[in-house]
C-alpha cells in the first residue's frame, strides 16, 4: 500500500502516530519558515506542515518545487492544530511531515480544481479527466453510484432480474436518424445502436436533458396491467427518495393527458405550483367574441394564467414578458394582460375593446383578487397552450414556486395512441408502435377516428420533468399488424423489420408492459441541477461531440476499404 490513511480520515484520536498520505497538492502557503500543503483526494483534504529548521532540509527545498496538481507522498506524525479548522473534516490536526516524495509532476491546470471553478464549461470539458477532480462533479458521480445501487436493490428485491440487451442492434424505419455501425464481416450491412433496450430508437436535437447517449432503467413485467406497472415504479421512486435523499416523496397523483394539456399546455407540468390556465375561450366558453377585437375574434382558443398579486408589475416587468413570449422558440405574437389593482379597478391592455364590466366577468373566470396580474394568449388550440405553458413557467421561477428543494410527482396517463405529422402527412405512434389502445378505444381504429385512441401509456413526471415513461405493450399479433398498417408500413415493411416480433406472437407472447426511467434525469433531479451532463461521467457537447476524446472521428483510408465504405463529404 502507498498510504497508511485518506486524506479524509484522521482525527485527533490520531495524535503522535506515523502516517503515509497521498494526493494531488491543493495549495501550497510558504511563509517563508513555515510551508502548508494541502493534500487532496477524493475522502478530503488534510493539512501538511514542514517548519524550517525541523524539517529536513532537502524536503523542504522539494516541497518548494510543488505546483497544483502534483501528486505526492508524504510520511509524518499527526499533531495537533494550534488554529483549528472547522471546514473540514481533518481540521483538528496537521501531519508534521518527515519525508516526501513526487509520484508524479503536473503542469499548471487550464483551470482552478477548486469547488468554485474559473473554468468555462468548454474548457472543463475538453479536461473532463481534470473536472472529474472537482468535489461538486465528484459527489454527483457517487450520487449516481448510489441511484444505481437502490434501484438494483429495489428491482432485486422484487424480484426483477437485470439483463444486459444487445448494443448492436438492426436500424429501424426512422433508420437516417440511427446511429449506425459498420459491419466488417458483412460488408454492406449496418448495425444500429439501441437508444432503449426496446426495439426502438430515435435521434433527437440535444437539449440541457438529452443527451445522445443516455441511461434507462429498462423493465418489462409479464401478466400484468397498467395499473401494476404504475404501482411498481411508484414503489421504486418511493424507495430511491428514502434512501438516497431521506425524504418521503409524498402523494403521487395521476393526471390524464387531455388534462395536462388544457390546465397546463404541457404533458411534464410542473405541479410544485398551481397557476392552472383558465380559458376565455375555447370549445367550451366564449367570453371575448364580437367586441370587434380581431385578435380575440380571430383566434379559436384564448388562454390565461393568473399571477398571484402582481398587479403592481411595473410596464417595464410586463413588456419584458411580452419579449419572452415572442421569443421565436416560443413564437406568440403578443400578450395581452389584465391588472386587477388593489384600489379594485381592473385595467387592460385591451381597454379599448372591454369595458371594466367584461373584464370582471375575465376576472371572476379566473378567480383572480385584487392585487392579481392576468396574463393572456390568442392562437390555436395547443399550439397556443405550449405558448403559455412557457410563460407560466418562467412565472413559476420569477415569483420562487419552482424550489428545486421540494418534489411534485405524478403521473401522466392516457396519452393519445396517435399522433399527426401535418409536415410528413401520416400518423405517428407518440410512444412507439408497440404501444396497446386502451380496448375501449380500439373501435377507433376501425372507425378511423385516430387521434381518438387512448393509448395504454404513462409517464411518470417530477418537478416538470418527464423522468420515466412506458406502456402496456400489443401481445397479438393482428392487432400489431393492425397498428403497422396505420403507421403507413407496408406489409413487406413490416414483416423486414419486425418479422422477428410478429413470429414471437405466435408462439405464446404474454400481455406485457413496462417502463424506463431516464436515469440520468433521475439523477439531476436528486442532485438538484436542470442539467443532466453534469452527472454523465464523459457527456457529449450540444453538437454531440466528445471533446475530451474528439470524436466523432473521420477515420483512415484502410479502414474504410476494409468495411467496404466511401465516404461522400
Ligand atoms: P421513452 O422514449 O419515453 O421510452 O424514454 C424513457 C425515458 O428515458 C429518458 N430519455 C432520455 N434521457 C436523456 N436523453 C435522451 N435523449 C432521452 N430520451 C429519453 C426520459 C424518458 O422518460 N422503450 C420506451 C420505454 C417503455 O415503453 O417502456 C422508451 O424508451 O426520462
Amino acid at each position: 500500500m502507498l498510504r497508511t490513511h485518506n486524506n479524509g480520515e484522521l482525527r485527533l484520536a490520531h495524535v503522535n502516530q506515523t502516517v503515509t498520505l497521498c494526493g494531488w497538492v491543493q495549495r501550497t502557503r510558504d511563509k517563508g519558515g513555515m510551508i502548508w500543503i494541502d493534500l487532496r483526494d477524493r475522502y478530503g483534504i488534510t493539512q501538511l506542515m514542514l517548519e524550517e529548521g525541523k524539517t529536513p532540509k532537502e524536503v523542504l527545498d522539494l516541497a518548494r518545487t510543488f505546483g497544483r496538481e502534483f501528486v505526492i507522498s508524504a510520511t509524518g506524525t499527526v499533531v495537533e492544530r494550534l488554529s483549528k479548522n472547522d471546514k473540514i473534516a481533518t481540521g483538528d490536526i496537521e501531519i508534521k511531515v518527515s519525508e516526501i516524495t513526487i509520484l508524479n509532476p503536473a503542469k499548471l491546470p487550464p483551470f482552478l480544481i477548486e469547488d468554485d471553478t474559473d473554468g468555462g464549461d468548454d474548457l472543463r470539458m475538453k479536461y473532463r479527466y481534470l473536472d472529474l477532480r472537482r468535489n461538486p462533479v465528484r459527489a454527483n458521480l457517487q450520487l449516481r453510484h448510489q441511484v444505481a445501487r437502490f434501484t438494483r436493490e429495489y428491482l432485486d428485491n422484487q424480484e426483477f432480474i437485470e439483463v444486459e440487451t444487445p448494443v448492436l442492434i438492426k436500424s429501424t424505419p426512422e433508420g437516417a436518424r440511427d446511429f449506425v455501425v459498420p459491419s466488417r464481416m458483412n460488408p454492406g450491412e449496418f448495425y444500429a445502436l439501441p437508444q432503449s433496450p426496446q426495439t426502438f430508437n430515435r435521434d433527437e436535437d440535444l437539449r440541457a436533458d438529452r443527451q445522445p447517449e443516455f441511461t434507462q432503467i429498462d423493465c418489462e413485467m409479464s401478466f400484468i396491467e397498467q395499473e401494476d406497472v404504475l404501482n411498481m415504479f411508484e414503489g421504486l421512486i418511493r424507495y430511491l427518495f428514502t434512501k438516497v435523499k431521506g425524504m418521503d416523496l409524498g402523494e403521487v397523483s395521476r393526471m390524464t393527458y387531455a388534462h395536462a394539456m388544457k390546465y397546463y399546455g404541457s404533458d411534464k407540468p410542473d405541479i410544485r405550483f398551481d397557476m392552472k390556465f383558465v380559458e376565455l375561450k375555447s370549445e367550451e366558453v366564449d367570453l371575448v367574441s364580437g367586441k370587434d377585437f380581431a385578435v380575440f375574434d380571430s383566434a379559436n382558443t384564448v388562454v390565461g394564467i393568473c399571477a398571484k398579486g402582481c398587479a403592481e408589475y411595473t410596464r417595464k416587468q410586463v413588456d419584458e414578458l411580452t419579449e419572452f413570449v415572442k421569443r421565436p422558440q416560443i413564437g406568440a405574437k403578443g400578450l395581452i394582460y389584465f391588472r386587477y389593482n388593489n384600489d379594485g379597478t381592473l385595467k387592460s391592455s385591451v381597454d379599448k375593446f372591454y369595458s371594466e364590466e367584461d373584464l370582471k366577468k375575465w376576472a371572476d373566470a379566473f378567480g383572480a383578487e385584487k392585487g392579481d396580474l392576468i396574463l393572456i394568449l390568442p392562437g390555436d388550440g395547443d399550439k397556443v397552450r405550449k405558448q403559455l405553458n412557457e410563460l407560466r413557467l418562467e412565472m413559476g421561477n420569477r415569483l420562487g414556486l419552482r424550489d428545486p428543494k421540494k418534489y411534485a410527482a405524478h403521473w401522466v396517463v392516457d396519452f393519445p395512441l396517435l399522433e399527426y405529422g401535418e409536415e410528413e402527412d401520416r400518423w405517428f405512434a407518440m410512444h412507439h408502435p408497440f404501444t396497446s389502445p386502451k380496448p375501449e378505444d380500439i373501435q377507433y381504429l376501425e372507425s378511423g377516428d385516430l387521434g381518438k385512441i387512448r393509448a395504454n401509456a404513462y409517464d411518470l413526471v417530477i418537478n416538470g420533468v418527464e423522468v420515466g415513461g412506458g406502456s402496456i405493450r400489443i401481445f397479438q399479433k393482428d392487432l400489431q399488424a393492425r397498428m403497422f398498417e396505420v403507421l403507413g408500413f407496408s406489409d413487406e415493411e413490416a414483416k423486414h423489420q419486425f418479422g422477428f416480433l410478429m413470429d414471437a406472437f405466435e408462439y405464446g407472447a404474454p400481455p406485457h408492459g413496462g417502463l424506463a426511467f431516464g436515469f440520468d434525469r433521475l439523477c439531476s433531479l436528486f442532485g438538484g441541477s436542470d442539467s443532466i451532463r453534469d452527472f454523465i461521467a464523459f457527456p457529449k457537447n450540444n453538437s454531440g461531440r466528445d471533446v475530451m476524446i474528439d470524436s466523432p472521428s473521420t477515420i483512415d483510408d484502410k479502414q474504410l476499404n476494409e468495411l467496404k465504405i466511401r465516404t461522400v463529404v
